[in-house]
C-alpha cells in the first residue's frame, strides 16, 4: 500500500479507534484505489434556491482542491433559463485557482454549451443523458435518441480540440416519471455514449431509490457492453441507500465514485431527488476499507463546513456533522 493508502487507514483509525477496522487485504475483491469525482460545485449548487454568490463558489471549488481530490466538476454550460444557478459559469470557470493534478469537468448539453465552456478556459466536458424518455425531455428538451445526435456534434468538436468528455446516464435505477427502468435501456444508452468517444460513464441514480442488489443486476448488464473500469457510480441518497449502493458497485470491481461535498444537491429536474451521496461519507468509508482515495478527511470536513455555514444550513453529510463535533 503507498504512503498515501497508510496514512488514510491510519486517520481512519485515529478517528474510530474503538470501532474494527478493514484493511484491504481482507477485502481481495475490493478496488485498491477509488477516484472520486466530486460534484458539489455543480449538481450540488445547480439546486439551491437562493442564488449562491459566485464568489462562494470559487472558494468552494478552491477549497475543495487542497483537499487530494482529482476531479472537481465545475458547473454548467447550460440554458441560464433552465438552470439560474449556473449562469455565472464563465465567470466561475474564470475565476478558479488550478491544481496540479485536479481536473475541472463542466456540463455541456450542446455544441452551444460546449464552445462556451471551452472558450472559459474548460479543458473538459461532460454531456449527461438519461435511460428514461421522460426525463430526457424535462431536462434538456429532447428524447433520448435526439440527445445523443446533439452529443455526436459536442464529441465531434470536443475530438478536434482534444477535449476529454465524461458522459452521464440519468435515471439508471429508477424515473420520477416512469418508475423501474429497464437495465437493457441504460447499458444501449451507456454503449452508445462510450462508442462515440465517451472515456468514463457515470452511472446516476438520479433520485437515489436504488437498492445493493438492484445496483448489482444493473452493473450485471451494463458491465457487459461497457468495462467495469470506465464505470462511475453517481448515486443520491434520498432514501438512504447510497453508501450501501457504492459498497455492493466496490464488490462488482467499480472504482470511480461521484460523491458531493456536505451531500449537496439534488436535480431542478427531478422531483424529491435529494441530494448526492456526501464525499465525507464516501472517504469515511474507503478509509475504513484501506481502499485508497487521496483525499484527507480532516481537510473536507473543514470544507464541508465552509460551504454549510455559506448556505446558512447542516451539513448532509453524517461524517461532517460527527467530526465537526469532535
Ligand atoms: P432548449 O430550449 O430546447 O434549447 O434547451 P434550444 O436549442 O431550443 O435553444 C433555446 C434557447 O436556449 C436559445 O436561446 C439558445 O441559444 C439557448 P434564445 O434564442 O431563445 O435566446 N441555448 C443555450 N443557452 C446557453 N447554453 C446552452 C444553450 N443551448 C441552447 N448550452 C437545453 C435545451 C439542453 C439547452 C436546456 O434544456 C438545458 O439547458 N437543460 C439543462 C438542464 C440541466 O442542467 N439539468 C441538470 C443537470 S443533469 C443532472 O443533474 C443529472 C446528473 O447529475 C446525473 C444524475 O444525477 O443522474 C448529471
Ligand atoms: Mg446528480
Amino acid at each position: 500500500m503507498s504512503a498515501v493508502g497508510r496514512r488514510m487507514v491510519a486517520t481512519s483509525w485515529n478517528i474510530c479507534s474503538s470501532l474494527r477496522c478493514f484493511s484491504s487485504q481482507e477485502n481481495k475483491t475490493l478496488p485498491s484505489q477509488v477516484k472520486i469525482v466530486e460534484v458539489g460545485p455543480r449538481d450540488g449548487l445547480q439546486n439551491e434556491k437562493a442564488v449562491v454568490p459566485t464568489a462562494i463558489k470559487i472558494d468552494l471549488i478552491n477549497k475543495l482542491s487542497q483537499t487530494g481530490l482529482q476531479v472537481v466538476e465545475a458547473t454548467s454550460f447550460v440554458s441560464p433559463k433552465w438552470v439560474p444557478q449556473m449562469s455565472d459559469h464563465t465567470e466561475v470557470l474564470k475565476g478558479i485557482t488550478r491544481h496540479d493534478g485536479v481536473t475541472y469537468p463542466v456540463l455541456t448539453p450542446n455544441l452551444k454549451g460546449f464552445l462556451a465552456a471551452v472558450a472559459a478556459g474548460a479543458a473538459e466536458v461532460a454531456i449527461f443523458g438519461a435511460a428514461s424518455e421522460t426525463f430526457s425531455q424535462k431536462n434538456i428538451n429532447c428524447s433520448i435518441e435526439e440527445s445523443l445526435e446533439r452529443f455526436e456534434d459536442v464529441m465531434t468538436a470536443a475530438r478536434e480540440k482534444k477535449v476529454p468528455v465524461r458522459g452521464y446516464v440519468s435515471c439508471v435505477l429508477g424515473c420520477p416519471y416512469e418508475g423501474k427502468i429497464k437495465p437493457d435501456i441504460v447499458a444501449n444508452v451507456a454503449k452508445k455514449m462510450l462508442d462515440m468517444g465517451c472515456y468514463e460513464i457515470s452511472l446516476g441514480d438520479t433520485i437515489g431509490v436504488g437498492t445493493p442488489e438492484v445496483m448489482k443486476a444493473l452493473l450485471e448488464t451494463v458491465s457487459q457492453v461497457v468495462p467495469l473500469d470506465k464505470l462511475a457510480v453517481h448515486c443520491h441518497d434520498t432514501y438512504g441507500q447510497a453508501l450501501a449502493n457504492i459498497y455492493a458497485a466496490l464488490q462488482m470491481g467499480v472504482s470511480i465514485v461521484d460523491s458531493s461535498v456536505a451531500g449537496l444537491g439534488g436535480c431542478p429536474y427531478a422531483k424529491g431527488a435529494s441530494g448526492n451521496v456526501a464525499t465525507e461519507d464516501v472517504v469515511y468509508m474507503m478509509d475504513g476499507l484501506g481502499i485508497v482515495t487521496g483525499v484527507n478527511l480532516t481537510k473536507l470536513v473543514q470544507v464541508g463546513e465552509f460551504i454549510s455555514t455559506a448556505l446558512q444550513r447542516p451539513s448532509s453529510s453524517k461524517v461532517g456533522k460527527a467530526l465537526s463535533k469532535l
